[in-house]
Protein backbone atom coordinates (compact mmCIF):
# COMPACT_ATOMS: atom_id res chain seq x y z
CA UNK A 1 0.00 0.00 0.00
CA UNK A 2 1.27 3.33 -1.25
CA UNK A 3 0.93 6.33 1.63
CA UNK A 4 0.94 9.73 1.64
CA UNK A 5 0.29 12.80 3.29
CA UNK A 6 0.31 15.76 1.43
CA UNK A 7 -1.84 16.46 -1.77
CA UNK A 8 0.58 16.57 -4.85
CA UNK A 9 2.69 13.37 -4.07
CA UNK A 10 -0.82 11.90 -3.77
CA UNK A 11 -2.42 13.72 -6.98
CA UNK A 12 0.87 12.77 -9.06
CA UNK A 13 0.90 8.75 -8.32
CA UNK A 14 -2.98 8.60 -9.21
CA UNK A 15 -2.82 10.59 -12.06
CA UNK A 16 0.17 8.25 -13.02
CA UNK A 17 -1.93 5.41 -12.67
CA UNK A 18 -4.72 6.92 -14.54
CA UNK A 19 -2.90 7.47 -17.49
CA UNK A 20 -1.58 3.64 -17.37
CA UNK A 21 -5.58 2.81 -18.11
CA UNK A 22 -6.60 2.11 -14.62
CA UNK A 23 -9.99 3.25 -12.70
CA UNK A 24 -9.92 4.84 -9.23
CA UNK A 25 -12.28 3.62 -6.59
CA UNK A 26 -12.68 5.78 -3.60
CA UNK A 27 -13.54 5.75 -0.17
CA UNK A 28 -13.18 8.59 1.85
CA UNK A 29 -13.74 8.17 6.18
CA UNK A 30 -12.92 9.00 9.33
CA UNK A 31 -10.93 6.23 9.82
CA UNK A 32 -11.42 4.18 12.95
CA UNK A 33 -12.03 1.55 10.70
CA UNK A 34 -15.32 -1.20 10.83
CA UNK A 35 -16.99 -3.32 9.01
CA UNK A 36 -18.84 -1.05 7.64
CA UNK A 37 -16.23 0.79 5.80
CA UNK A 38 -14.62 -2.05 5.03
CA UNK A 39 -17.61 -3.21 2.82
CA UNK A 40 -16.95 -0.21 0.72
CA UNK A 41 -13.64 -1.05 0.29
CA UNK A 42 -14.16 -4.55 -1.03
CA UNK A 43 -16.75 -3.25 -3.32
CA UNK A 44 -14.39 -0.57 -4.65
CA UNK A 45 -11.75 -2.70 -4.83
CA UNK A 46 -14.13 -5.52 -6.98
CA UNK A 47 -15.67 -2.74 -9.51
CA UNK A 48 -12.07 -0.76 -9.75
CA UNK A 49 -8.44 -1.52 -10.93
CA UNK A 50 -7.19 0.60 -7.73
CA UNK A 51 -8.96 1.16 -4.29
CA UNK A 52 -7.63 4.85 -2.61
CA UNK A 53 -8.76 5.42 1.13
CA UNK A 54 -8.47 8.60 2.72
CA UNK A 55 -8.67 8.85 6.27
CA UNK A 56 -9.13 12.47 7.61
CA UNK A 57 -11.04 13.56 10.60
CA UNK A 58 -12.71 16.50 9.05
CA UNK A 59 -12.80 19.38 11.74
CA UNK A 60 -15.26 21.84 9.79
CA UNK A 61 -18.18 19.20 10.18
CA UNK A 62 -17.80 18.76 13.71
CA UNK A 63 -20.94 20.98 15.78
CA UNK A 64 -18.45 21.02 19.19
CA UNK A 65 -14.70 20.81 19.68
CA UNK A 66 -15.52 18.18 22.54
CA UNK A 67 -16.93 15.89 19.77
CA UNK A 68 -14.31 16.36 17.48
CA UNK A 69 -12.03 15.67 20.51
CA UNK A 70 -13.95 12.34 21.35
CA UNK A 71 -13.37 11.23 17.44
CA UNK A 72 -11.39 8.20 17.66
CA UNK A 73 -8.30 7.99 15.96
CA UNK A 74 -6.59 4.52 15.85
CA UNK A 75 -4.23 5.05 12.45
CA UNK A 76 -2.50 2.10 13.38
CA UNK A 77 -4.84 -0.54 13.43
CA UNK A 78 -6.51 1.14 10.45
CA UNK A 79 -3.25 0.91 8.41
CA UNK A 80 -3.83 -3.49 9.41
CA UNK A 81 -7.18 -3.59 8.27
CA UNK A 82 -6.42 -1.55 4.59
CA UNK A 83 -3.06 -3.75 4.19
CA UNK A 84 -5.66 -6.77 4.92
CA UNK A 85 -8.11 -5.60 2.34
CA UNK A 86 -5.12 -4.91 0.11
CA UNK A 87 -6.53 -1.49 -0.47
CA UNK A 88 -3.57 0.28 -2.96
CA UNK A 89 -3.15 3.62 -1.97
CA UNK A 90 -4.24 5.51 1.38
CA UNK A 91 -4.19 9.70 1.80
CA UNK A 92 -3.84 11.35 5.15
CA UNK A 93 -3.41 14.33 4.85
CA UNK A 94 -2.88 16.95 8.19
CA UNK A 95 -5.68 19.93 9.06
CA UNK A 96 -2.94 22.44 7.24
CA UNK A 97 -2.33 20.41 4.43
CA UNK A 98 -6.17 20.21 3.63
CA UNK A 99 -6.91 23.64 4.99
CA UNK A 100 -4.55 26.06 4.12
CA UNK A 101 -6.71 29.16 3.84
CA UNK A 102 -9.66 30.06 6.29
CA UNK A 103 -12.45 28.59 4.52
CA UNK A 104 -15.13 30.79 3.01
CA UNK A 105 -16.74 28.44 0.49
CA UNK A 106 -20.70 27.88 1.33
CA UNK A 107 -23.12 25.45 -0.66
CA UNK A 108 -26.79 25.96 -0.85
CA UNK A 109 -28.34 22.55 -0.72
CA UNK A 110 -31.78 23.64 -0.99
CA UNK A 111 -34.69 22.07 1.28
CA UNK A 112 -32.56 18.95 1.44
CA UNK A 113 -29.79 20.71 3.58
CA UNK A 114 -32.78 22.30 5.92
CA UNK A 115 -34.40 19.13 7.33
CA UNK A 116 -32.76 16.76 9.70
CA UNK A 117 -29.02 16.42 10.25
CA UNK A 118 -28.98 19.75 8.14
CA UNK A 119 -31.36 21.69 10.79
CA UNK A 120 -29.66 20.17 14.07
CA UNK A 121 -26.16 19.96 12.93
CA UNK A 122 -25.26 23.19 11.65
CA UNK A 123 -22.74 23.86 9.23
CA UNK A 124 -22.02 19.71 9.10
CA UNK A 125 -23.21 19.45 5.23
CA UNK A 126 -21.39 22.31 4.20
CA UNK A 127 -17.70 20.79 5.88
CA UNK A 128 -18.50 17.33 4.43
CA UNK A 129 -19.24 18.87 0.89
CA UNK A 130 -15.81 21.13 1.09
CA UNK A 131 -13.97 18.31 2.19
CA UNK A 132 -15.20 15.41 -0.34
CA UNK A 133 -15.64 18.22 -3.42
CA UNK A 134 -11.41 18.33 -2.09
CA UNK A 135 -11.03 14.50 -1.40
CA UNK A 136 -12.08 14.27 -4.98
CA UNK A 137 -10.16 16.66 -6.86
CA UNK A 138 -7.26 15.13 -4.79
CA UNK A 139 -8.02 11.33 -5.33
CA UNK A 140 -9.86 11.68 -9.06
CA UNK A 141 -12.22 8.74 -8.46
CA UNK A 142 -13.69 7.29 -11.49
CA UNK A 143 -16.47 6.41 -8.88
CA UNK A 144 -16.73 6.98 -5.35
CA UNK A 145 -18.42 4.67 -2.43
CA UNK A 146 -20.80 5.98 0.40
CA UNK A 147 -22.98 4.49 3.38
CA UNK A 148 -26.20 4.83 3.31
CA UNK A 149 -26.50 4.80 6.94
CA UNK A 150 -25.65 8.15 6.49
CA UNK A 151 -28.45 8.11 4.04
CA UNK A 152 -28.40 12.50 3.64
CA UNK A 153 -24.93 12.67 3.49
CA UNK A 154 -25.10 10.43 0.23
CA UNK A 155 -28.00 12.55 -0.85
CA UNK A 156 -26.19 15.44 -0.52
CA UNK A 157 -22.62 14.22 -2.11
CA UNK A 158 -24.94 13.45 -5.07
CA UNK A 159 -26.24 17.03 -5.06
CA UNK A 160 -22.61 18.40 -4.81
CA UNK A 161 -21.82 16.17 -7.71
CA UNK A 162 -24.41 18.16 -9.67
CA UNK A 163 -23.48 21.31 -8.15
CA UNK A 164 -19.92 20.86 -9.43
CA UNK A 165 -20.74 19.27 -12.21
CA UNK A 166 -17.83 16.42 -11.13
CA UNK A 167 -17.58 13.67 -13.79
CA UNK A 168 -17.85 10.64 -10.97
CA UNK A 169 -19.84 8.46 -10.28
CA UNK A 170 -21.09 7.98 -6.73
CA UNK A 171 -22.18 4.59 -5.21
CA UNK A 172 -24.23 3.64 -2.55
CA UNK A 173 -23.77 0.76 -0.13
CA UNK A 174 -26.23 -0.73 2.45
CA UNK A 175 -25.87 -0.75 5.70
CA UNK A 176 -24.10 -2.69 7.63
CA UNK A 177 -24.99 -4.31 11.07
CA UNK A 178 -23.52 -6.23 14.24
CA UNK A 179 -25.37 -8.89 14.99
CA UNK A 180 -27.40 -7.63 17.22
CA UNK A 181 -28.39 -5.35 14.51
CA UNK A 182 -27.03 -1.94 15.82
CA UNK A 183 -25.42 -0.29 12.63
CA UNK A 184 -21.93 -0.39 12.74
CA UNK A 185 -20.31 2.96 13.45
CA UNK A 186 -16.84 4.21 14.59
CA UNK A 187 -18.73 6.16 17.63
CA UNK A 188 -20.16 2.70 18.94
CA UNK A 189 -16.67 2.32 20.59
CA UNK A 190 -17.47 5.43 22.87
CA UNK A 191 -20.29 3.39 24.40
CA UNK A 192 -20.22 1.76 28.00
CA UNK A 193 -21.25 -1.65 28.54
CA UNK A 194 -24.18 -0.99 29.64
CA UNK A 195 -25.36 1.09 26.72
CA UNK A 196 -23.48 -0.85 23.88
CA UNK A 197 -26.25 -3.99 25.28
CA UNK A 198 -28.86 -1.85 24.97
CA UNK A 199 -27.88 0.14 21.59
CA UNK A 200 -29.50 -2.64 19.24
CA UNK A 201 -32.58 -1.13 21.07
CA UNK A 202 -32.71 1.27 18.17
CA UNK A 203 -32.93 -0.79 14.95
CA UNK A 204 -35.54 -3.35 16.70
CA UNK A 205 -37.73 -0.49 17.14
CA UNK A 206 -37.06 0.77 13.49
CA UNK A 207 -37.92 -2.91 12.64
CA UNK A 208 -41.26 -2.52 14.33
CA UNK A 209 -42.07 0.17 13.13
CA UNK A 210 -41.79 -0.77 9.82
CA UNK A 211 -43.62 -3.93 10.92
CA UNK A 212 -46.82 -1.92 11.86
CA UNK A 213 -46.62 1.11 9.35
CA UNK A 214 -49.43 -0.48 6.78
CA UNK A 215 -52.14 -0.46 9.55
CA UNK A 216 -51.47 2.62 10.95
CA UNK A 217 -51.19 6.32 9.38
CA UNK A 218 -47.68 8.55 9.27
CA UNK A 219 -48.55 10.65 12.98
CA UNK A 220 -49.35 7.50 14.59
CA UNK A 221 -46.46 6.12 13.46
CA UNK A 222 -44.07 8.63 14.60
CA UNK A 223 -46.02 9.32 18.12
CA UNK A 224 -45.31 5.25 18.63
CA UNK A 225 -41.49 5.70 18.03
CA UNK A 226 -41.47 8.69 20.57
CA UNK A 227 -43.42 6.63 23.34
CA UNK A 228 -41.09 3.75 22.71
CA UNK A 229 -38.06 6.42 23.75
CA UNK A 230 -40.05 7.75 27.09
CA UNK A 231 -38.92 6.23 30.34
CA UNK A 232 -35.70 4.75 28.92
CA UNK A 233 -33.36 6.75 30.79
CA UNK A 234 -30.33 5.57 28.42
CA UNK A 235 -32.01 6.79 25.62
CA UNK A 236 -32.36 10.76 24.53
CA UNK A 237 -34.29 10.93 20.87
CA UNK A 238 -32.98 13.78 19.17
CA UNK A 239 -35.62 12.43 16.38
CA UNK A 240 -37.31 10.18 13.88
CA UNK A 241 -38.43 11.56 10.77
CA UNK A 242 -40.19 9.02 7.81
CA UNK A 243 -39.51 11.06 4.54
CA UNK A 244 -39.45 10.68 1.05
CA UNK A 245 -35.63 9.35 -0.21
CA UNK A 246 -34.92 12.17 -2.28
CA UNK A 247 -35.18 15.64 -0.80
CA UNK A 248 -35.72 13.96 2.06
CA UNK A 249 -39.01 16.11 2.89
CA UNK A 250 -41.24 14.68 6.04
CA UNK A 251 -44.46 13.50 4.69
CA UNK A 252 -47.64 13.24 5.92
CA UNK A 253 -49.59 10.08 4.36
CA UNK A 254 -48.23 7.08 2.70
CA UNK A 255 -50.02 8.16 -0.77
CA UNK A 256 -46.97 10.70 -0.52
CA UNK A 257 -44.41 9.01 -2.01
CA UNK A 258 -43.69 5.32 -3.33
CA UNK A 259 -40.97 4.78 -0.62
CA UNK A 260 -41.15 5.97 3.05
CA UNK A 261 -38.07 5.98 4.74
CA UNK A 262 -37.49 6.32 8.75
CA UNK A 263 -34.76 8.31 10.00
CA UNK A 264 -34.06 8.27 14.31
CA UNK A 265 -30.82 9.68 15.49
CA UNK A 266 -30.34 9.22 19.49
CA UNK A 267 -27.82 9.95 22.06
CA UNK A 268 -26.94 7.65 24.47
CA UNK A 269 -24.87 9.60 27.00
CA UNK A 270 -22.62 11.36 24.66
CA UNK A 271 -22.67 9.40 21.41
CA UNK A 272 -24.89 10.31 18.67
CA UNK A 273 -26.40 7.45 17.16
CA UNK A 274 -27.88 7.82 13.55
CA UNK A 275 -29.61 5.01 11.78
CA UNK A 276 -32.57 4.66 9.21
CA UNK A 277 -34.99 2.15 7.72
CA UNK A 278 -36.98 1.59 4.62
CA UNK A 279 -40.43 1.83 5.38
CA UNK A 280 -42.00 0.58 2.49
CA UNK A 281 -41.49 0.25 -1.18
CA UNK A 282 -44.72 -0.19 -3.50
CA UNK A 283 -47.30 0.12 -1.16
CA UNK A 284 -49.58 2.60 -0.26
CA UNK A 285 -52.08 2.70 2.44
CA UNK A 286 -55.19 5.33 2.78
CA UNK A 287 -55.37 7.14 5.79
P1 LIG B 1 -17.17 8.01 8.21
O1 LIG B 1 -18.16 8.18 9.29
O2 LIG B 1 -15.80 7.47 8.54
O3 LIG B 1 -17.81 7.08 7.12
C1 LIG B 1 -17.17 6.82 5.90
C2 LIG B 1 -18.15 6.11 4.98
O4 LIG B 1 -18.52 4.85 5.55
C3 LIG B 1 -19.45 6.91 4.80
O5 LIG B 1 -19.86 6.84 3.45
C4 LIG B 1 -20.42 6.18 5.72
O6 LIG B 1 -21.78 6.30 5.34
C5 LIG B 1 -19.92 4.75 5.56
N1 LIG B 1 -20.37 3.92 6.69
C6 LIG B 1 -20.14 4.13 8.01
N2 LIG B 1 -20.75 3.18 8.74
C7 LIG B 1 -21.38 2.34 7.88
C8 LIG B 1 -22.19 1.18 8.02
N3 LIG B 1 -22.48 0.67 9.20
N4 LIG B 1 -22.66 0.58 6.91
C9 LIG B 1 -22.40 1.11 5.67
N5 LIG B 1 -21.63 2.21 5.48
C10 LIG B 1 -21.13 2.82 6.56
O7 LIG B 1 -19.00 9.76 6.63
C11 LIG B 1 -17.89 10.17 6.89
O8 LIG B 1 -16.90 9.41 7.47
C12 LIG B 1 -17.45 11.59 6.57
O9 LIG B 1 -18.57 12.45 6.66
C13 LIG B 1 -16.78 11.75 5.19
C14 LIG B 1 -17.71 11.38 4.04
C15 LIG B 1 -15.50 10.90 5.13
C16 LIG B 1 -16.35 13.22 4.99
O10 LIG B 1 -15.52 13.66 6.00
Amino acid sequence: MERFSKISDSTSFIKQLKEEGKTIGFVPTMGALHQGHLALMRRAKAENDVLVVSIFVNPIQFNSKSDLDKYPRVMDDDIKLLEQIRCDVLFSPSVSEMYPEPITKEYDFGILGRVMEGANRPGHFNGVAIVVKRLFDICIPDKAYFGEKDFQQLAIINKLVKIENMEVEIVSCPIVRENDGLAMSSRNMRLNEKQRKLAPFIFETLKSAKEIAAGKNVYDIKQWVEKQFINKKEFELEYFEISEPVELQPINNWSDAKTAMGFIVVNMGSVRLIDNIRIFNNFAVSN
